[in-house]
Parts: C-alpha cells; structure tokens; sequence
C-alpha cells in the first residue's frame, strides 16, 4: 500500500556548488515541483561543515546545519540527496539513510564506480530507490536514456565526450593553436579547471563515468582497471593541426563498443573525422553518441558540469523518487536498468593490448634519406600498413613525420612504436593517437 504523504521531506548534505545550485532549484521551483508530483516537495535541512560562506541563498533559520548524520535520521526525510563529493564519509552518509529506509540521490561517479556494487545491493535489499542522473553528462539526462528510453535495445557503441575541463582545453588548442600547457594554466586562472587537475585531464574522471554507462548498458559492472585510460596532456598543437590536415579533430573520447569478440573500454584521445556531430561539440559542453541495435545512432548533447545544469538533473531524481513513493513503487526499476537476477554480473573487457583501430603517429627524425623507409619497414614488419604520410616544417635537422596508418592491433602498434623509438635517426618520443572512424 502507498503511505499517504502530505508532502516529501528532502535533505541536502553537501552546500558546496552543485549543493547550491540544488537547493536553488527546490526552493524557487517549488510550485512546479509540486504540481509534477502532486504534493509539496519541501527542502527541510541542508549540511555542510562550513555553515558561514555566503552561497547568495538565505536559507530558513535553522535549516542549514553542520551534522549531516542529522539529515541521514531525520525520520520527516524521505530522500537524502549526497553532494558531499569523496568516498568516505559519503558512502557512509548514503549507506546509513538506506538503512534507514530512505531513498538517495548522488551525483558522485568516484563512489558508484568504486563501491556501486555494495550500494546498489543496499538500495535493492531496502526497497528504496538511488538516483544518480547527475553522475554523468552534468543536466544531459543520459542515464534515463540508456535505462529506459533505449531498454529495448542492445547497446553495441558509446562514444562519449563526458569530460567537459578536456573538451574546453582541446576546443581552444584547437582553435588558438596553443599549447597543453597555456590553455590549462589559463583555465585554471579562470576558475574553468580545477587547481589539481590530474583527474580531469588524465581521463580518469571519465573513466569512472564511463564505467557507469557500461553497466547501464550491458547490466555488468565493470572493474575500472579493466579500462584503458590515457589522458590529454600529450596532445600537442601539431597532432591537431595535421588532424586537421587528414580531416580529423581531436576529442578525448570514452569508447564502449561491443564487436563480436568482446566489449572494449577505453579513454583516450581520439581523431574522428571533423564532419561528424560529435566533432562539433565544443568548449565545456558534453555530448554521449550511442549505437542500438534498433534505433541506430542517437545523441545527446548539454552543459555536461555546472552548479545548475546538474541541479537540474539532481532534482530529476528527486522528482521521479517523489513519485514513486507516492505510489508506494520505490525499487520498481532496477539501479542498472536490468533486472535484479543480474546484479551480480561482471562485465567482461576486451584486453587492451588486442583491440584493433587505425593510428595516427608523429615522428621525429633527423631530415636526410632513408629515414622513411626505415620506419616503413619496422611498421611493416610488426604487419601495420600505411594510408597517409605527411612531412612538414624543418627545425635545424629535425623533421616531423605525420602517418596515419590501417587498422592495426594494438599490442603491434606499441611493440612498432618502441622499435621505431630505437633507431638512430628518431630523435623524440613517437606520438600516438588512436583514430575512430567507423561512429
Ligand atoms: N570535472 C568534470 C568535467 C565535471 O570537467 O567534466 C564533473 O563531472
């Protein structure tokens, strides 16, 4: 039987920018927020450990408090929504209102790929509901896509660009032409990029993300050392104006695609060709390409961070949830979008080393004849054929040499890259960046 709520109480642990742009929403859209769910949707208290900062929102006497544990056991709570970031004390604030029979909202993706198992096992055994919206794509509402407006389909490809610090700094590279290292420092003075920005631009924000979306796709989760992860920060000026040149841009992308033998799970960066959509997502913005079965290829594309982009999609949560325990229909869709015969499942990646694409490499070498050849014949003998070669500019007697080649194994590309390194005409490091060309 449904309990008859006269209202849903809500509590808000973490004020921080997302916190904000949250209680923001609940507190101006409330009349909405009412008239979709049919009873008031009311913020009761909100925590964090600095109670004095002035966030611009004049809260309620007494409604901001610094315990949080407080909102976990507020029995007038129904729905806890986590924005205290971390996997500490936040697992323990989510496990704990489980416990107590309320439903959670999280936008934290580092916890759900790290210790989503134990949680989403918490959720189902309680009979309450997590909505996590927000963990991907900021307000691009792409884990009620995969979950249930694409049930229907088997998922055989995401192509996403779901890290929007990366995007920004490759969307001015590539229109200013500067450096990694400029356009990062610039970012930061912008308050654009974080101050440590390793997890941003190393990849691994996205890998924790695209964990998420394999296993809202295949069911499965996924062990995120069974994702490749390599992040921007090789990426020079050259690489992107020889894509350019070759017809390519470059996106840091996270890649799952299922191929007959295996599904494979990466981030890096990639070359697609300019023409498509996805090369045009630009500056901070997200946008997830995914392939089905069925519906052939659909996209979705938004401001994938922010304090009110992903307000929007916290509270999407909280309204669906709303309206679930109204209708006494809390755990109704399973967490992973499969039903909960599967929620031990582990899905199986494809080794890296065996993943096959074409690849685009830039050597440099000393400028004098036979060099070509020689590294024509190291990649031939590892079985990687060539489609382009491009020289250009001339530094003293150093030269780069842009390739793009056929598709090739990994394992073998890597094993050519380090013998093309060893010969006494390559002066550098050889750069690598693997090419997408099949969307
Ligand atoms: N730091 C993330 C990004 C936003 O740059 O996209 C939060 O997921």
């Amino acid at each position: 039987m449904s309990k008859p709520f006269k209202e849903i109480g809500v509590g808000v642990i973490g004020f921080g920018t997302v916190g904000t742009g949250t209680v923001k929403l609940l507190l101006e859209n409330a009349e909405l927020l009412r008239k979709r769910v049919g009873v008031p949707v009311k913020l009761l208290q909100v925590a964090d450990m600095d109670t004095e900062r002035n966030r611009g929102i004049k809260l309620p006497n007494g409604m901001l408090i610094d315990n949080a544990m407080r909102i976990v056991r507020d029995p007038n709570i129904q729905i806890v929504v986590e924005l205290a970031g971390g996997t500490g004390a936040a697992k323990d604030f989510i496990l704990e209102s489980i416990r107590g029979g309320k439903s959670v909202v999280t936008a934290n993706k580092a916890l759900l790929a790290e210790h989503g198992t134990e949680i989403m096992r918490a959720a189902i055994n309680a009979g309450v509901d997590i909505g996590f919206e927000a963990s991907v794509g900021g307000g691009i509402p792409i884990i009620r896509t995969l979950r249930e407006g694409l049930s229907a389909n088997r998922i055989e490809g995401i192509y996403g660009i779901i890290n929007g610090t990366c995007n920004y700094i490759l969307s001015r590279m590539t229109k200013e032409g500067k450096p990694f290292a400029e356009v990062l420092a610039e970012a930061q003075n912008n308050g654009l990029a974080e101050a440590d920005p390793s997890f941003d631009v190393d990849g691994i924000d996205a890998s924790h993300k695209l964990a998420i979306l394999i296993w809202l796709s295949t069911g499965g989760r996924v062990r995120l050392k069974d994702i490749y992860v390599e992040g921007i920060r090789d990426i020079s000026p050259d690489d992107i104006a020889f894509a350019k040149v070759f017809g390519y841009t470059v996106k840091l992308l996270a890649i799952a695609k299922e191929n007959g033998s295996g599904i494979e799970a990466r981030v890096h960066p990639t070359m697609i060709p300019s023409q498509y959509l996805l090369s045009t997502v630009d500056g901070s913005n997200n946008a997830i390409y995914v392939k089905g079965d069925f519906v052939g290829s659909s996209m979705s594309y938004g401001q994938g961070a922010g304090m009110l982009p992903t307000a929007s999609a916290v509270v999407s949560d909280v309204v669906e949830i709303s309206r679930n325990l109204l209708r006494g229909s809390t755990g109704r869709i399973p967490p992973s979008g499969f039903s909960l015969m599967n929620q031990n499942m582990v899905t199986k990646i494809k080794p890296f080393e065996e993943v096959q694409c074409e690849y685009y490499l830039r050597i440099l070498v000393m400028d004098k004849p036979g060099v070509l050849s020689r590294i024509a014949g190291v990649l031939g003998k590892h079985a990687i054929s060539i489609t382009s070669v491009l020289q250009k500019g001339k530094e003293k007697n150093a030269v780069p040499i842009f390739i793009i080649t056929h598709q090739a194994k990994e394992s073998d590309m890597r094993a050519a890259i380090a013998e093309v390194d060893k010969l006494s005409e390559v002066l550098d490091r050889t750069r690598m960046i693997r090419i997408e060309n099949n969307l």
